[in-house]
């Protein structure tokens, strides 16, 4: 069987970052307690292991100890949060990925230069949740086009994309939207390790039987991945790690593809690629 792996598979630069920041406060030996502002990645295995080295996760900040340290996730926060922090003295290591700093940077600019804000991407998802914050959650944000039609007419708005959202979603929309505004500014803040990941799982979808699509159940980017596999390849599975892989399923393959989130590390994907190989031998 030939294995394909996409291109651009697995941790992009600013999950990179993260990580690296999260195990330098592992192992820097000071005696401050460590605590992660929500789960640091979408990947149980790296967040689990990160917590048996005593980076514990805490969904609220008033759960922090005084003089302990919280590590903010690529997603970033919003600016009240930033500044409770502040208040509390506790120590900030910021791993909010500078892509993502860029779109709060824009949001608020615009903000306060009374704009009002578009947020293309999902409601709930942290990163969005950040950048809302960041122009005191006025934002509209639009998931669908249904969105779009609902919006009161804009006198001066600006439009930003969560980094993880389609070319196409992005596209699809601002042409709605800019019937929806008398003034309309757009940046396309679509992160560039996304569109490449996207476009090269894309492209291998269609040269393969089947697709594994590596990565947190949580994450959004595995499963827009997964979104595009399907598209061109009917047999497309979503799966953490190679524990969930039933080699049954293999039969009768003969090109199997895989890609993996942007939260997915390299060990994660050998070990499919491991598993799948090694089950072959088996036969
Ligand atoms: Fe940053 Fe892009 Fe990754 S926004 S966290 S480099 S997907």
């Amino acid at each position: 069987m030939k294995i394909l792996i996409a291109d651009n598979a697995g941790f992009c630069f600013g999950v990179k970052r993260a990580v690296k920041m999260a195990y330098d406060q592992v192992n820097n030996g000071d005696d401050f307690k460590t605590y992660a502002y929500g789960e640091l990645i979408h990947n149980p295995q790296v967040v689990k292991d990160l917590e048996n080295k005593g980076i514990k996760t805490i969904e609220h900040i008033d759960e922090l100890d005084e003089n302990s340290k919280i590590l903010i996730r690529t997603h970033g926060i919003p600016e009240k949060i930033y500044e409770e922090l502040k208040k509390k003295k506790v120590e900030i290591i910021d791993m909010t990925c500078p892509f993502v700093k860029r779109v709060q940077k824009i949001v608020n600019g615009y903000y306060k230069k009374g704009y009002s804000i578009v947020i293309i991407g999902d409601r709930n998802h942290p990163e969005v949740v950040g950048v809302n914050g960041w122009c005191n959650n006025s934002a509209y944000v639009i998931q669908s086009i249904d969105d779009v039609n609902s919006l009161p007419f804009l006198d001066k708005a600006c439009v930003v994309a969560q980094t993880t959202i389609t070319q196409k979603m992005w596209e699809d929309i601002l042409a709605l939207l800019r019937l929806k505004a008398k003034e309309l500014i757009s940046y396309n803040t679509i992160c560039d390790a996304t569109n490449k990941r996207q476009s090269s799982a894309e492209k291998i979808s269609k040269e393969v039987d089947m697709m594994i699509v590596i990565g947190g159940k949580n994450s959004s980017n595995t499963q827009k991945l997964k979104k595009i596999c399907e598209k061109n390849c009917d047999k497309t599975i979503q799966i953490e790690n190679a524990d969930e892989i039933d080699l049954i399923i293999l039969k009768d393959v003969e090109t199997v593809g895989i890609t993996a989130g942007a939260s997915t590390p390299d060990y994660l994907i050998q070990e499919v690629v491991d598993k799948i190989t090694s089950g072959r031998k088996g036969e």
